[in-house]
């Protein structure tokens, strides 16, 4: 299969790109700024090209898109991994850090999805995974416009999954656990300590297990507009 991993030059979306990688399917890495990130994920993949975009702009999305169909003439996977997060108390934070939380995180996965929507309907298959988040769910002080983000990426889910699936298009979310990724190194000590005091096997999660899972998902057909936890976090 060809997959498409946004923001997979590090962390999470790193972890993903290798394990479809190893599992043969060919892989778009993905970057924003962190280039030389993306070329030692690719490094690692038998059959990968790399790819820049910022997932905020649609016009360069669509060329992002493009490439991957000039390259393999088709795509199977789209993972919509790509994300940013400012932590600040809601009566602090900026309508501008806001909207760019929200274009990233929100409006970036519609542009992607838009963009290859088009090419999966003649398929007529296709796999779209959309990473959310417990916060998105749960909420947590001083992520308001995270969580907002993640929480409407729910609804992005379920509605392009109702619009999709005529043309065999499975849209899905997972939501990962706490990762010690650099987002997640970001937050302060404290609320690390109280994401591994949550979960029920205290301990962080490892981005392997998400990426096993997505590896998983995508040889699935008929499931679809699911939100997957595979925190241990009770939600
Ligand atoms: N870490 C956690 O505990 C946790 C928990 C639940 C959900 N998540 C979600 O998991 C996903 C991956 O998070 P992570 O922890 O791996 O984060 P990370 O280590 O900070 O990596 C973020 C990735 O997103 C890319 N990116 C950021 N802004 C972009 C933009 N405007 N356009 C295109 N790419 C952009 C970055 O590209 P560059 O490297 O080129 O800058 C990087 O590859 C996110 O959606 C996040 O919300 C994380």
């Amino acid at each position: 299969m060809v997959c498409l991993v946004t923001g997979s030059s590090r962390g999470l979306g790193k972890s993903i790109a290798l394990a479809l990688g190893k599992r043969n399917h060919r892989v778009a890495v993905h970057y924003h700024e962190n280039r030389d990130g993306a070329l030692k994920t690719a490094k690692e993949i038998d059959n990968s090209i790399v790819i820049q975009g910022d997932v905020r702009n649609n016009d360069g999305v669509k060329d992002l898109v493009k490439s991957v169909i000039d390259t393999w003439g088709r795509i199977d996977v789209l993972v919509n991994n790509a994300g940013i997060t400012e932590e600040s108390l809601l009566i602090s934070t900026s309508g501008e850090v806001f909207a760019d939380v929200m274009n990233t995180n929100l409006k970036g996965p519609m542009n992607m999805t838009k963009a290859v929507a088009r090419h999966m309907m003649k398929q007529k298959r296709g796999h779209i995974i959309n990473i959310s988040s417990y916060a998105g769910t749960k909420g947590k002080q001083g992520l308001s416009a995270y969580a907002s983000s993640k929480a409407a990426l729910a609804g992005l889910t379920r509605s392009a999954a109702f619009e999709l699936g005529r043309y065999d298009i499975m849209v899905n979310a997972v939501l990962p656990g706490y990762m010690k990724t650099d987002m997640g190194l970001r937050s302060n000590v404290k609320a690390q300590e109280q994401a591994v005091n949550d979960s029920i096997t205290k301990s962080f999660s490892e981005p392997e297990n998400t990426a096993e899972f997505i590896c998983y998902l995508v040889n699935t057909s008929g499931i679809t507009a699911q939100i997957f936890n595979l925190d241990s976090r009770i939600l």
